[in-house]
């Protein structure tokens, strides 16, 4: 009801958006989960060796866990002692990982949690002492905007003691076809990944949206250093809600605001890890130069 409409991209997660949000990471188009895959196939040794010899692994937005796998094997490889915590907003996503490792791990400590990032990380921080290494992956950090990262950030340094490790999966600025193409595949599933959000307000709110009448958008906002994602309603209509007992006016061509995935370079990644009370130790990148991975070690102990 904004003057300028927005739906939290959070609400994606429900089981259909996840099941689309994994579909999107196996489109030809959309780049970054096979960069990431490049980064850890490459890199995994190295990575895994700055790692501590005992550790509780938790990752936020675990999704489907099919790169972290390459790491999980990688830490079993080097005999780490370690318990994995998959944390993330949707239960089918939990569910589904949970069965699936430890179908292919059998050895593993698993604990997945269903819950907003920083509600999974309180429970971990309340009931796992010790050592602890945070995976932030498929650069999930992108769906924050610039200070929201800031303070996300000194949150989990605020969970963290000295020489714990948060692992980040950042994309990078590049050509913006790249960009574009890879938030308006050709597939189309992007757009029904935010088409979703509608059919999931009419399930679960009573909503009455005629999702032919909306349309995907997918832009970059070169000032932001950000795709964008909008879904524009393509007459002027209006929806009533009945869980809200309200409707809601749409004039034609009317956006609603869906979802940012904000694109970084190295230098922004230095400045976040130095505002935020960490050290960027490491940093790893894909052939294409699309993706990288950081290690960013918390610091509390200042000489
Ligand atoms: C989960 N997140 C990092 C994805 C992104 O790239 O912002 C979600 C996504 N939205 C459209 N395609 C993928």
């Amino acid at each position: 009801s904004d003057s300028e409409k927005s739906l939290s991209s959070k609400y994606f997660y429900d089981a259909i958006g996840s099941e689309l949000f994994e579909r999107i990471t196996e489109t030809e188009d959309y780049y970054p989960t096979n960069c990431e895959f490049d980064v850890f196939e490459t890199h995994k040794e190295e990575i895994v060796k700055k790692l501590p010899e005992s550790f509780s692994l938790i990752e936020l937005g675990a999704g489907d866990g099919r790169k972290t796998k390459v790491l999980l094997k990688e830490c079993i490889k080097q005999k780490r002692s370690f318990e994995y915590l998959p944390i993330d907003i949707s239960e089918s996503a939990i569910k589904g990982l949970t069965e699936n490792i430890q179908d292919e791990f059998s050895e593993m400590e698993i604990h997945g949690v269903v819950g907003e990032y920083i509600e999974g990380l309180n429970w971990v921080s309340e009931n796992r002492d010790g050592a602890k290494v945070i995976l932030f992956l498929g650069s999930n950090i992108g769906n924050f905007n610039r200070t929201q990262s800031i303070v996300f950030l000194r949150i989990i340094w605020s969970l963290l003691k000295d020489g714990d490790i948060l692992f980040i999966g950042a994309d990078l600025k590049k050509d913006i076809d790249v960009l574009l193409h890879a938030y308006n595949d050709k597939e189309n599933i992007t757009s029904q990944f935010n088409l979703n959000i509608l059919s999931r307000i009419n399930s679960e709110l009573g909503g009455e949206f005629d999702i032919s009448k909306f349309q995907h958008f997918g832009t970059y906002n070169a000032k932001k250093g950000a795709m964008e994602s909008y879904l524009l309603s393509t007459v002027e209509q209006d929806v009533y809600i009945k869980h809200l007992q309200k409707s809601f006016h749409f004039k034609e061509w009317e956006p609603i605001h869906m979802e940012y995935s904000y694109k970084y370079s190295h230098r922004e990644l230095e400045f976040l890890a130095k505002e935020t009370g960490y050290n960027l130790t490491d940093k790893f990148v894909d052939s294409k130069k699309y993706f990288a991975n950081y290690i960013f070690k918390a610091v509390k102990e200042r000489p």
